[in-house]
């Protein structure tokens, strides 16, 4: 209920306490009339009452509604400090508000830096930890763009190395020297100090390239220099050119308790890398010693069987070959005596043909032991493919029924090389093939040659039974044959052929497809 009603219903409660005051006066003076009336005459009576009533009322009145006055009035009062104090308190909500908000946007900014801080710290790859510091800053810090600058200590200068929504293309031609003291950035970086560069004709130094400029001529950026155990690595550059939102101090202060991690974290990332470096170039390294001792060893054991066989060879040529002429030429004696037509020369031919084929061996092993002498010559290794194919197409290629297919090279480069001796290498290769060819349906033979620039190639290819994955790294030893009457030593004596030539000899086959032997020659030899 409000003051003025409140009196309404005072002022006609009065007047009916007053009305019941005149009833009562009225009664009692009716009592008292009489011994009155005795006493005085009755208009003085009446004049009287008459009079004595209007004071009273007047007193009454006046008394009451100064009563009445005093309460309103102090309501009023009461009334008045009520509103003040409603609107003391409204302020104080505002103001308790306004506090909470900004506790709570500090505590958004505390959790969104921790977030950051937490994605930046659980990895090690430096892209990822550059992608989260830009993203963050653009998406919680609220920034239009991004750059962080890294200094390359080698070439003393200051490069973008990662931005987000600025032009790739163009950060990449930026680049500011170190020792350009007057530059804004440098300045920045070397004081250790964080700055907010608004656009000026000074910036515009010769010494910046175009992108530097473009970027200074930004309404306003700010630059923050990004530290990491006290050495300056590098600066983060942020601008708000799209949304024009000023940047003041209190940005930087943002900024620079977010850029003293970013600092570290892409420190670390860096030495990281480098040490993963390191240990994938040492281990490098450690693979190939390992691989150049294991080949040091693989030649250290094939001299010393050389050796071994040199000195056997030397023995066997000795004490075999002397007798086995001598055999042959008694052989050759009493085939002579024996007529065409008697049993006993088909005997006296087998003395013959194992006599001979035992010289062969022997002569193999002899040249296997003996370092190859070379004699070079300038050629194109065409002319040694045709020479051969050409006698074996009449001879080998027929009696094995073999399809003989040429692919050689019209502008192949000379090299070179002992003739003689790489004639008995491609023998050697394609006397296997025809052998394991023997008993396949399919039996082509392709020899292909072709080059570099830098070594020239020959390619023997057949459609033979193939060499089982087991014996692949075993073909090229010596006397190593899966052939009954093999020695061996075919290959083994053509791996030293090509050696000699500083030349390369491998195969590769397929089981049940063929086999391929690609033969390897440098140009300069
Ligand atoms: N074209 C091929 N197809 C399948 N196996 C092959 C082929 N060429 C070589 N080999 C395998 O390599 C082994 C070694 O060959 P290599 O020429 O050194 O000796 P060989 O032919 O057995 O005897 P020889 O000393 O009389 O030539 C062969 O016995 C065979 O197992
Ligand atoms: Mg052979």
């Amino acid at each position: 209920m409000n003051a003025e009603k409140y009196l309404a219903r005072l002022k006609w409660f009065s007047i009916l306490i007053f009305s019941l005051l005149l009833i009562v006066l009225g009664f009692t003076t009716k009592l008292i009339l009489p011994s009155i009336q005795a006493s005085f005459s009755p208009s003085f009576i009446r004049v009287s009452f008459v009079v004595s009533l209007a004071i009273v009322t007047t007193l009454s009145f006046n008394l009451l509604f100064v009563f009445i006055n005093n309460i309103y009035l102090k309501m009023k009062h009461f009334e008045e400090e009520l509103e003040e104090t409603n609107i003391l308190m409204k302020k104080m909500t505002d103001e308790s508000e306004r506090k909470n908000e900004l506790l709570s946007h500090r505590n958004e900014e505390l959790s969104n830096l921790h977030k950051i801080i937490r994605e930046m710290t659980q990895t090690m790859d430096l892209t990822k930890i550059l992608d989260v510091i830009l993203e963050s800053i653009c998406k919680y810090l609220m920034y239009d763009r991004a750059i962080i600058c890294l200094v390359d200590d080698e070439k003393r200068v200051l490069k973008p190395i990662h931005s987000l929504g600025v032009d790739e293309d163009s950060l990449s031609r930026m680049t500011i020297p170190m020792t350009d003291k007057t530059n804004p950035i440098v300045q920045s970086m070397l004081e250790k100090k964080p700055r907010i560069l608004k656009w000026s004709q000074e910036y515009a130094h010769p010494t910046n390239n175009n992108e530097t400029n473009e970027l200074l001529h930004k309404p306003v950026i700010a630059v923050i220099p990004l530290e990491a155990r006290g050495k300056i690595i590098g600066v983060l550059i942020v601008d708000n050119t799209k949304s024009k939102k000023i940047l003041e101090e209190r940005n930087l202060r943002e900024l620079l308790v977010f850029t003293n991690q970013a600092g570290l974290a892409i420190e670390n990332a860096r030495l990281y890398e480098t040490e993963k470096q390191f240990k994938e170039q040492l281990q490098e390294q450690v693979n190939l010693a390992v691989k150049k001792l294991e080949e040091t060893q693989a030649q250290l054991i094939q001299s010393e069987k050389l050796s071994a066989l040199g000195e056997m060879a030397a023995v066997v040529s000795h004490e075999v070959r002397n007798p086995l002429s001598t055999i042959r030429g008694s052989a050759e004696l009493i085939d002579e005596t024996i007529p065409a037509d008697s049993i006993n020369k088909k005997y006296s031919n087998f003395i013959l043909q194992e006599v001979d084929r035992l010289n062969r061996i022997v002569t193999d092993i002899l040249s296997f032991s003996q370092v190859p002498r070379l004699i070079l010559k300038k050629i194109n290794i065409n002319e040694i493919i045709d020479q051969l194919c050409t006698f074996l197409q009449a001879s080998d290629f027929v009696k094995y029924e073999i399809k003989y297919h040429g692919d050689l090279d019209k502008n192949l480069p000379l090299v070179n090389v002992d003739v003689e001796q790489i004639k008995q290498v491609v023998l050697n290769i394609i006397q296997n093939a025809c052998h394991f060819m023997s008993n396949q349906k399919l039996r082509q033979l392709e020899v292909k040659t072709y080059s570099d620039g830098n070594n020239v190639y020959l390619k023997i290819s057949d459609t033979g039974a193939g060499i089982p994955p087991e014996n692949i790294n075993k073909i090229f030893d010596p006397f190593f044959s899966t052939r009954a009457k093999g020695t061996g030593l075919g290959l083994a004596i053509s791996q030293n052929i090509i050696r000699a030539h500083k030349g390369l000899i491998t195969a590769e086959s397929q089981m049940n497809v063929g086999s391929s032997f690609t033969i390897k020659i440098p140009i300069e030899n």
